[in-house]
């Protein structure tokens, strides 16, 4: 059986080098020429028509709609032999046959086959236009990255993280997914696996639609260079915001829970921990501006807040968020000697009425691994006052950690002051590690769930070097 196959494709494969070598005016034109080309050398192992069938029964993926599914840089790149594998272990999973080599055309075989594609296999269930890459943001790629993790994509198809690859190389390679679809195709995919794909181990996810594009963002993003992140902020709809307009909105939307003149005091905030921030104490000039726009959009439990925080994009649109976002800058302006108030850190008077709670002991006897060097905890320091994402800690913990930060007076209980020596030689490494991974329930501490361990330690050093 084995030696029957490996007979076929080599006799593939010799077909193919005839063909290459044959005066190009034995065919009347391109096309023709590629449909021969087609016939001959990839026919016995893609199918150009047909309905969706198991890879148990098919010797290579479809290309039944190969003039929609594929980038034209890829589709050369991969005709021409410049790219890695797709099926690491073979496209038949059953293992009926190992990993095979792809024939390979000529450069010119290649786009020519590329336009016989287009002419030939555009899928008319695909919408062109249907995915735009160029509105996928940075908190897209993020929320579709979690997406992709909580409905088990990783456990079929591989994608690079931190320079590793990891998942489950059962299906697809999608480590170059940003290189390799049109990304209408795949949405469309999305929408329904088995319009394309059935009985091969496949799974369909119950996502939403706006999970759905999240995904297709995260995956439109893999293996892109310099991916060119959408800013909403810049949209037209932030060019002609009115602060009248958001007021109106505030009054209607926000204020039930963060009251009426930005108190934190609305009706429902009683019932609620973490309280509403109090707007009121907001510099929302200083805020940048992702995260004021992220919050309010998608919501708290986006970001590792408290999920009562709504996500406000369906309510309100863009417009409303933007309309919003310049009545909060046009209003609040924060707590003037907020700066100004003194530092803290000196004796007992710094110690914080501290109700955390307590990591599980697994937690507690960790120790941090990396050597407090002045590396790591300058690493540290560059995390907590600008890169940690969502938003760095400085804007709540201060610019000195005394936890007085611009955002600081807003929440209750206050953030922690790690200067105070008092109180930070009480709580263990592995308490630290556990609050910032998972936040402090019902206060403002954020989860930073997305932060790799490695991070997680500097930072951890950096705080430790604060304590006066
Ligand atoms: C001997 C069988 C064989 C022949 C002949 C063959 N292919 Fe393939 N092709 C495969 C297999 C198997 C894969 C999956 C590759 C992998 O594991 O990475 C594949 C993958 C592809 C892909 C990517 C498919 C996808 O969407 O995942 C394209 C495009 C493709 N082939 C085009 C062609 C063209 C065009 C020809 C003719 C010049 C051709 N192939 C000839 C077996 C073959
Ligand atoms: C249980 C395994 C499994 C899981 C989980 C899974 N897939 Fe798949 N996926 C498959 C199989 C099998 C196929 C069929 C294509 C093939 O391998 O022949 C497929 C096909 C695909 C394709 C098309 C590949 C191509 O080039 O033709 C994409 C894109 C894809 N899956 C994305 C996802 C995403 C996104 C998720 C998470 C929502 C996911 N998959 C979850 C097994 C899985
Ligand atoms: C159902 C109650 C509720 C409503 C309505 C509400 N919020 Fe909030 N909001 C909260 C809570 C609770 C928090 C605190 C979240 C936390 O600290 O985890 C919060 C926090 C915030 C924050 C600060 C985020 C931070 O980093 O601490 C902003 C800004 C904000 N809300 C804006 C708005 C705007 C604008 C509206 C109206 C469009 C609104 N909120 C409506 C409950 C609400
Ligand atoms: C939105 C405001 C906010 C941001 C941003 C923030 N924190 Fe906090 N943090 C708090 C608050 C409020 C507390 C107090 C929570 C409590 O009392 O349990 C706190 C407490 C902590 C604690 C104390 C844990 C304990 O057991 O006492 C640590 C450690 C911490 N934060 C680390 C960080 C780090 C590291 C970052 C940045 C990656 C960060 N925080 C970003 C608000 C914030």
């Amino acid at each position: 059986m084995n030696v029957r196959k490996g007979i076929v494709i080599g006799g593939a494969l010799l077909a193919l080098v005839g063909l290459m070598s044959s005066p190009r005016l034995l065919f009347g034109s391109d096309e023709v020429r590629a449909k021969e080309l087609i016939q001959q050398a990839c026919v016995q192992c893609h199918r150009l028509e047909g309905q969706p069938d198991s890879r148990f029964n098919l010797r290579a993926p479809d290309l039944i709609w190969a003039g929609s599914k594929y980038q034209r840089l890829w589709l050369i790149r991969w005709l021409t032999g410049k790219e890695a594998p797709l099926y690491a272990k073979g496209y038949r999973w059953d293992l009926s046959e190992g990993a095979v080599k792809h024939p390979v055309v000529s450069e010119a075989d290649a786009n020519a086959m590329a336009d016989y594609f287009e002419k030939n296999n555009k899928d008319q269930r695909v919408k062109v236009g249907a995915f735009d890459v160029s509105k996928v943001s940075k908190f897209d790629v993020t929320f579709g990255g979690m997406a992709y993790k909580a409905h088990a994509c990783l456990g079929c198809h591989t994608i690079e993280e931190n320079g590793k690859l990891i998942g489950g190389p059962q299906s697809a390679a999608l480590q170059n997914a940003g290189q390799r679809y049109n990304m209408d195709w795949l949405f469309r995919f999305g929408q329904n696996p088995q319009d394309f794909t059935v009985h091969n181990g496949e799974f369909l996810a119950d996502a939403t639609e706006p999970q759905l594009r999240a995904v297709i963002g995260y995956l439109a993003a893999q293996g892109v260079k310099d991916f060119k992140f959408y800013e909403p902020w810049t949209s037209p709809e932030f060019g002609m915001a009115s602060a009248d307009r958001g007021k109106v909105i505030y009054k209607e939307y926000c204020s039930q829970c963060h009251g009426a003149t930005g108190k934190g005091d609305g009706p429902a905030a009683s019932g609620l921990e973490p309280k509403p921030a109090i707007h009121a104490n907001i510099p929302f000039e200083k805020l940048p501006i992702d995260y004021l726009y992220n919050v309010i959009n998608h919501g708290g439990a986006a970001l590792g807040k408290s999920p009562n925080m709504p996500y406000w994009n369906l309510t309100i649109g863009q417009q409303g968020v933007a309309d919003v976002m310049a009545y909060l800058k046009a209003t609040f302006k924060g707590v003037p000697d907020m700066a100004a108030a003194p530092g803290g850190g000196e004796g007992d008077a710094c110690v914080q009425a501290r109700k955390t709670a307590k990591a599980p002991d697994e937690f507690l006897a960790k120790t941090n691994p990396l050597p407090a060097s002045t590396g790591t905890i300058q690493a540290g320091k560059t995390l907590f006052l600008k890169s940690a994402q969502p938003v760095a800690c400085a804007m709540c913990h201060g610019e000195q950690g005394d936890g007085k930060g611009f955002m600081g007076a807003a929440l209750v209980p206050q953030p922690r002051n790690f200067t105070c020596g008092a109180m930070m030689k009480d709580i263990p490494d592995g308490q630290l590690y556990w609050i910032i991974k998972n936040g402090s329930p019902g206060t403002g501490m954020m989860s930073f769930a997305g932060l790799p361990d490695e991070q997680v330690w500097q930072l951890i050093h950096y705080i430790r070097s604060l304590v006066k």
